[in-house]
């Protein structure tokens, strides 16, 4: 298969995050690996006729939680995404908690980032073939789609809180106590990983995208030692699914709004030569 193969087909997109690496419903979707001028990337395409036909599912982590987050590559990922026909995408990622209000078990549905990643490849721009872009951030996620998760949350059972702000440590180690502090009073709710430059790359190709965290631990220093709870993610697991699926089918026949048009800028297809470049690149790549 190749990408110019499957890119007119639109498909919704879905990453799984730690403990997601799967869709339970594994029967129905095969594994392909899409090349990309970024490398290659690997991905889940639901099966022709069968109930997942629309949907592309990729592990952030690989099938078997053996790529870390420094190391996941994000513009592969990203691109694989657009050119298999996604345009609306939903992501989970694990946390840690910084916030009293949302203890480990709990999801929330960010709305705000702070990036405090760093050696990471972190832009399609890079000043090479595609120039230079200065993608608007000032919002990381698509209001569309976390309006249309909060909506459904409810119906599987998941009682998400709808906004707060994820400050992305570049890992893989955890954070010293005094991090963690200082990003409470930056503003941070929960810590993670993976959320950048995943998020940003998604608005610089035109996706729409959004992100629920689900906390697995107390940050550390929050509440004495840091210590897991994989369980509290397990409980949850089992209602991502349905609940993404039923959000990204239904943001998709929503009426778009100016927003939804400036988060959907995609400047890889309205820039013609992005696109004949993104071309090219794909071509060689
Ligand atoms: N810090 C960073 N990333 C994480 C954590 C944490 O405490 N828990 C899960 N992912």
């Amino acid at each position: 298969m190749t990408i110019s193969d499957t890119a007119s087909t639109p498909r919704i997109g879905i990453i799984g995050g730690t403990g997601v690496e799967m869709p339970d419903e594994g029967d129905h979707f095969a594994e392909s690996l899409v090349p990309t001028p970024f490398g290659e990337a690997r991905v889940f395409l639901g099966v022709p006729d069968g109930p997942f036909a629309d949907v592309v599912f990729l592990s952030r982590h690989g099938a078997n939680h053996d790529i870390p987050p420094h190391k996941v590559n994000y513009r592969a990922n990203i691109f694989a995404l657009h050119a298999l026909g996604a345009r609306d995408v939903l992501a989970s990622f694990a946390v840690g908690s910084i916030a009293e209000h949302i203890p480990p078990g709990g999801a929330m549905a960010i709305d705000q980032i702070i990036d405090f990643t760093y050696g990471r490849e972190h832009t399609f721009f890079d000043g090479g073939e595609l120039g230079l872009f200065h993608v608007p951030f000032t919002e990381p996620f698509s209001r569309a789609l976390r309006g249309q998760i909060i909506d459904l949350a409810p119906r599987f059972g998941l009682n998400l809180i709808p906004s707060g702000t994820y400050v992305c440590c570049n890992g893989p180690r955890f954070e010293t106590a005094a991090e963690i502090r200082m990003f409470g009073q930056l503003g941070a709710d929960v810590v993670g990983m993976t959320a950048m430059p995943e998020a940003a790359l998604a608005r610089e190709i035109g996706l729409r995208y959004a992100g629920v965290a689900i906390s697995v631990n107390w940050a550390a220093g929050v509440r004495g030692a840091l210590v897991l709870d994989m369980a509290a993610l397990e409980g949850i697991r089992g209602r991502l699914f349905p609940l993404f699926l039923e959000t990204l089918r239904a943001v998709g026949t929503s009426v778009h709004n100016e927003e939804d048009l400036i988060e959907r800028h995609d400047a890889f297809s309205t820039r013609p030569e992005i696109a004949t470049a993104a071309a090219r690149q794909v071509r060689h790549g």
